[in-house]
């Protein structure tokens, strides 16, 4: 495989000559604040995680291409947990694009089409999780996200496990198989996503018999959060069995009889914006927060600008919930795409038919409701509008979105500006005007 640094890897954007938060020294030179030296200040505790001492604030996950390695290494380079979505990488590499793009299905290389896909997507893996290691310097902690619904689930953790990833989180399904998965790597921190205290007793349950307890989990909130939600129908994301005021301590309290409360940090996720949202899920027994959409505002996300623009730009009234191609909820800005799409819908469903073939020949789900003709899925190419939106098309992209207004308004500002708002208490004096979301 080609070395992260290879010049066919997507360019890195420039980053802003002078980060906020630093301090003048003499002579004129900056020295960039210590960003662990404001958990104290600011009255929040340090994420303990793998033997290591790390800001509380993860970097969440986000496919196809918004999170990779410039943002997840730049996130571990300050203390922070980044986190690489393994989902179609590809599609940041123009060299890989070439070599794949003209692979159709419907011809006879159907099958060769989806190993020649796949293959590339894993060989775009390697070389994003060695440039964010580069990138992290040895700091922080570096996962990469793996949905459990894509077909591709198995191959991706043990490419991230053989490459040496610190952690491997996955959500959009119940990951009962990735004790086993990672058996050869104990020293490598396996982290579940899941909504609510019943789904977490299930889980701890079953991998206690195969004698391993999550090294962490997340708690994403439904009615908050971006991209594929954890309920089983759109009608049900406002359950209040999801709220981190019920969840947090449920969870916290089935830990505590089984004897692993210590053992295992939370980290909630959906609507963290601001200092306030970290100290108030860490007083109720949260160890630390995951963030997705504020991280799309930054010059090091992956994603194009325009990508940052649409999610930057969104309002509260934009916000749609809808059920994917994966058959989940899902929470996305509204685009011209999405609404038309929403309004064709109820025919869509009632033609729905399973297909010879999946459209983008690699089957990217392991369950597809276009593929499979299921009617009360999404019957769109989830992988085809998600690359929509990573090339930056506004009109016809799938552009995924939590809610709540941005701790910047729709100014795109560096990883570095991001975290340490998120860190340090505002006061209303000090607080930036922000639009109602
Ligand atoms: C654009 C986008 C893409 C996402 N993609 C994934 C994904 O591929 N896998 C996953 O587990 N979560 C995904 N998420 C969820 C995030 O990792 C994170 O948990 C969530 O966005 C937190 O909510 P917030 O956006 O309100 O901060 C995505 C979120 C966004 C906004």
């Amino acid at each position: 495989m080609r070395a992260a640094e290879d010049s066919s890897t997507h360019r890195l954007h420039e980053v802003p000559p002078r980060e906020a938060g630093a301090d003048a020294l003499p002579g004129g030179a900056v020295a960039p604040v210590d960003l662990m030296s404001l958990l104290a200040a600011g009255g929040l505790v340090p994420l303990r995680l793998g033997g290591r001492t790390l800001l509380p604030i993860v970097q969440g996950g986000m496919g196809v291409g918004v999170s990779a390695h410039r943002l997840a290494g730049s996130v571990a380079a300050l203390d922070g947990v980044g986190t690489i979505s393994s989902v179609d990488l590809r599609r940041l590499h123009p060299d890989l694009m070439e070599r794949t793009s003209r692979l159709a299905p419907g011809k006879a290389a159907t099958l060769a089409a989806k190993e020649a896909i796949n293959a590339a997507n894993l060989e775009a893996l390697e070389r994003e999780i060695r440039a964010a290691r580069v990138l992290a310097g040895g700091r922080g902690l570096l996962a990469i996200n793996v949905m459990r619904a894509v077909s591709e689930y198995g191959p991706s953790v043990k490419l991230a496990l053989e490459c040496g990833i610190d952690a491997v989180v996955v959500g959009a399904g119940l990951p009962l198989d990735l004790p086993d998965m990672a058996q050869d790597h104990p020293n490598a921190l396996l982290v579940p996503i899941l909504s609510d205290a019943r789904g977490v007793q299930l889980l701890v349950r079953k991998w206690m018999r195969k004698n391993r307890l999550p090294d962490a989990i997340v708690l994403e909130n439904p009615r908050l959060a971006g991209g594929h939600l954890g309920a089983a129908k759109v009608e049900e994301l406002h359950d209040p069995r999801f709220e981190f005021e019920n969840v947090i301590p449920q969870v916290l309290a089935f830990l505590r009889e089984a004897g692993i409360e210590r053992e295992i940090p939370l980290i909630a996720a959906g609507g963290i914006r601001s200092h306030a949202d970290i100290a108030r899920v860490q007083a109720l027994g949260a160890s630390a927060v995951q963030l997705g959409t504020p991280f799309v505002a930054t010059h090091e996300c992956d994603a194009s600008d325009a990508y940052k623009r649409v999610l930057t730009q969104a309002r509260e009234e934009d916000l749609v919930e809808f059920i994917s191609g994966a058959g989940l909820p899902a929470r996305a800005v509204a685009t011209h795409w999405l609404k038309s799409y929403l309004k064709a819908e109820p025919k869509l469903q009632e033609v729905a038919h399973v297909k010879p073939r999946c459209t983008l020949a690699f089957d990217c789900l392991i369950q597809c409701g276009l593929r499979d003709g299921r009617p009360g899925w999404g019957q769109f190419c989830i992988d085809t509008q998600l690359a929509a939106a990573v090339r930056g098309d506004e009109k016809k992209g799938l552009f995924f979105r939590g809610v709540g207004a941005l701790p910047f308004g729709d100014r795109i500002v560096s990883v570095r500006e991001l975290m340490e708002r998120l860190l340090t208490p505002q006061t209303s004096a000090s607080a930036p005007p922000v639009e109602p979301a």
